[in-house]
């Protein structure tokens, strides 16, 4: 098959990470007859420094028009300064909205091997395959009205949590239907007891969970699930939320798998051009070095290829060789190892050219 896709590499190790995932990608695209071709745009920092916005026009109908959307990072220390009046997050929420990819696709699983990076005590890592399903177009992140304001003499400031009941159905559906190709259970998690918006996030879960017998619905506390992701991982199958629950829920699940820097996403939309990132941000301190993890990155490839061109195969054997290259100690220096990002993406490279039954005998040799 042939496909367009848009690389934004980004800001700090964005554009490290996003060479290896594409390297990855044109191996197994050689090894299977695929063509992907690539146009490159800014997002973010970057963009602001050459036209003075997040994300131009031209890159956002770029995006709408590709076949899939691949993503590095965006920001660094540089922009963070709170009163700017642009600042490269807006480029990456611009894009979101723009594309309409409304849920965040963010699998949480530990590689064997990895178990002691994680905080977590080994028992309690055993069995965790988690699919967190974040709602992304909506929420406090977009709501209107936001700003600040004087109001007798002192600064007031408003951020709105909005969302119409199409917007919550259709992330709730799509956490069923998912759930149903894994372990048929929903942890749908709310504030029920505190927000309005909670409130009918819980029953369209209820009506939804209605209509969907096979699968096991459950409701949890947005407080009590931030505890139970470290307490009993293990006990989560799909699990989906709010923009911003997900959002600080998806970094306290990340780190179960050993580093931030390991989990991929995917972002889509109904029929849309999918958006695949890394979870991870820009990360500054270590950008320009060499030495990112590039896994996050190249597992969000093999995302691509499953959800945007529907080549589970290959997508398969993208994980597959991620998982022999970190199990046989291949890992970067945010896994302990020695590994540069380049390397990484060499050894990944390498294995998906082992046929998986030589495999054993390969690395023993
Ligand atoms: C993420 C990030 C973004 C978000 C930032 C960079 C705007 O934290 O993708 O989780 O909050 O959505
Ligand atoms: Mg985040």
């Amino acid at each position: 098959m042939e496909a367009n896709i848009v690389l934004l590499p980004g800001d700090g190790i964005g554009p490290e990470v996003v060479d290896q995932a594409v390297r990855v990608l044109e191996a197994v695209g050689q090894q299977h007859g695929h063509r992907f071709n690539t146009s490159t745009y800014l997002i973010g920092g970057c963009s602001i420094d050459r036209y003075g916005t997040p994300l131009t026009k031209e890159a956002l109908q770029a995006c709408q028009t590709a076949d899939a959307v691949f993503l590095g990072a965006v920001g660094g220390p540089q922009w963070d300064d709170p009163l700017a009046a642009v600042r490269p997050e807006q480029g990456l929420l611009e894009l979101r909205m723009g594309m309409g990819v409304y849920a965040n696709l963010r699998p949480v699983r530990v590689y064997p091997g990895l178990a002691s990076f994680s905080p977590l005590k080994a028992e309690k890592l055993h069995g965790i395959d988690i699919l967190v399903i974040r709602e992304l177009t909506g929420g406090l992140y977009f709501g209107q009205p936001r700003g600040r304001e004087m109001v007798d003499g002192h600064t007031r400031v408003v951020d709105t949590l909005v969302y119409y009941d199409y917007e919550i159905r259709r992330v709730i559906e799509l956490a069923f239907r998912l759930a149903k190709g894994r372990r048929n259970k929903v942890t749908s998690v709310d504030k029920a007891n505190v927000l309005e918006s909670s409130r009918l996030w819980r029953q369209i879960a209820i009506e939804t969970g209605s209509q969907n017998s096979t699968v096991t619905l459950e409701h949890m506390l947005v407080d009590a699930a931030a505890m139970r992701l470290v307490m009993d991982p293990s006990r989560f199958d799909v699990l989906v939320t709010e923009n911003m629950f997900g959002d600080i829920l998806t970094d306290e699940a990340s780190v179960l798998a050993g580093s931030i820097g390991m989990l991929p996403s995917a972002s889509l939309g109904d029929g849309k051009p999918g958006l695949y990132e890394p979870i991870h941000g820009s990360a500054p301190d270590i950008a320009g070095k060499g030495i990112a993890n590039p896994v996050g990155a190249i597992l969000s490839a093999a995302l691509l290829l499953r959800y945007s061109l529907g080549l589970d195969r290959e997508a398969v054997l993208i994980e597959t060789a991620v998982e022999q290259a970190v199990s046989t100690g291949y890992r970067t220096a945010d896994l302990n190892g020695t590994c540069t990002t380049s390397q990484m993406g060499e050894v990944i490279i390498e294995k998906l050219f082992i046929p998986l039954d030589r495999e054993e005998t390969r690395s023993s040799t």
